[in-house]
């Protein structure tokens, strides 16, 4: 089977998650310091593989392994074709060095290969940038993807252990900041999850096309319109008519674009805290649930308390009315907030468990840390299944 390697985005335990998810396999092997994982896998179709993937950036295939870093330069080399056009070729190399090591055993390497093409007569132009992972939108804008191109990737892991990679798709970022800045009912004041966090806690959820989720505070309706892309059908309930609207808009606009076989989903306003209508059998309920008021500043541990057991409530409230209509074997993926208060982060987790097991619920994996830098809220991620299963 061939090797594939997976690149995760700046939450890597959150992209390793996932992929252990979808992959449903123990075959991962982690290096580079858990950022990329090795897996056994022949992928057929590289970007359609990674556009399912909110948490990894990049897809490649295993070209070597090395104990001896003395002959990746050949094997870098070897692996540049030679083309009556310009080639194009960018290094990424990740690993335990500082990135200013790494950035100048980059250019160090793009020299050395430059070099070795003049020697070949071969025209060929070296991409480079700040940062020692070539972001998706300079492979792409570089056309390193192209016939022209190409990426190699290095990743160190030990000492005396690389990896060389080429890579074979990388994140449509262009796809995703439409999906969430193209939407024609946005309102940043509300709150809207990340379309690639939204993919992320569906792929947690293990749906499949076929199955049923419901997202009781479905807001703008992204989780609903990542589930939908998925071929899932999508049931959204919010107690705010405004946000059920949102929703009915942006579904209708993604319908529109025409990238979906048989789009199927429900939205009604509802209070997720009681039970006010039957469901059908769900597969997973995978919700953000409320995170409280937007923050400028570091609230006081108090005050963080406070908004952190407003949304446990509201998250307890969720499980245990809608625990009846949850097939067996069904999950729940749910955020809680993270507060940055003015004495340091507040780990929900510690209430959060205590709460679990008399809802019937247990905990799969620890729960995960969403957190943007500089961000005061982040979300905590929770995988639920039902304790009797
Ligand atoms: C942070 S937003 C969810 C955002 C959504 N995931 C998205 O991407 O657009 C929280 C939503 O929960 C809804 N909400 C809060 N309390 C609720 C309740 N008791 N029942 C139903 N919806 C509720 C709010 O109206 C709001 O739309």
């Amino acid at each position: 089977m061939a090797q594939s390697i997976f690149i995760f985005g700046r939450q890597a335990k959150i992209g390793l998650a996932e992929l252990t998810s979808i992959t449903g396999s123990a075959a991962l092997k982690t290096i580079a310091q858990g950022q990329v994982a090795l897996a056994n896998l022949t992928i057929k179709d590289p970007q359609a593989y990674l556009n399912q993937l909110g948490g990894s950036v990049k897809l490649l295939k295993l070209i070597a392994d090395f104990k001896d870093e003395k002959i990746l330069l050949n094997t870098m080399f070897n692996q540049l074709p030679s083309q009556p056009a310009k080639l194009f070729f960018g290094i990424s190399y990740l690993g335990p060095s500082s990135i200013h090591q790494r950035l100048k055993q980059i250019k160090q390497w793009g020299m050395q290969l430059k070099k070795l093409l003049k020697g070949r007569k071969q025209g060929a132009r070296f991409v480079s940038s700040r940062d020692p992972l070539l972001s998706s939108v300079i492979v792409r804008k570089n056309k390193l993807l192209s016939e022209a191109g190409k990426e190699l990737v290095v990743m160190a892991n030990k000492p005396h252990e690389f990896y060389l990679g080429e890579t074979l798709a990388v994140q449509d970022f262009a796809a995703y900041s439409a999906r969430d800045y193209g939407r024609p009912a946005r309102d940043p004041k509300r709150g809207s999850l990340p379309p690639k966090l939204a993919q992320i806690m569906l792929n947690l959820a293990q749906v499949k096309p076929g199955q049923t989720i419901y997202d009781p505070c479905c807001g703008q309706g992204t989780i609903l319109q990542e589930a939908l892309l998925k071929g899932v059908t999508a049931i959204g309930s919010d107690l705010d008519h405004v946000a059920i609207t949102a929703s009915e808009t942006n579904l209708a606009w993604l319908i529109k674009q025409g990238h979906l076989s048989k789009p199927d989903y429900q939205l009604f306003k509802a209070d997720a805290s009681k039970n006010e209508r039957k469901l059908p059998p769900l597969d997973a309920i995978v919700t953000e649930g409320s995170l409280g008021p937007p923050l400028r500043k570091p609230p006081s541990k108090a005050q963080a308390e406070k908004l952190l057991a407003e949304s446990i409530t509201l998250i307890t409230s969720i499980l245990s009315t809608k625990r009846p209509f949850l097939k067996p074997g069904g999950r729940v993926i749910i955020c809680l907030p993270y507060y940055q208060t003015d004495q340091g982060w507040l780990d929900p987790a510690p209430t959060f468990q205590n709460k679990l097991t008399s809802l019937g619920f247990t905990a799969t994996t620890a729960p995960l840390l969403y957190q943007r830098e500089q961000q005061l809220i982040g979300r905590q991620i929770w995988s639920l299944k039902l304790t009797l299963d």
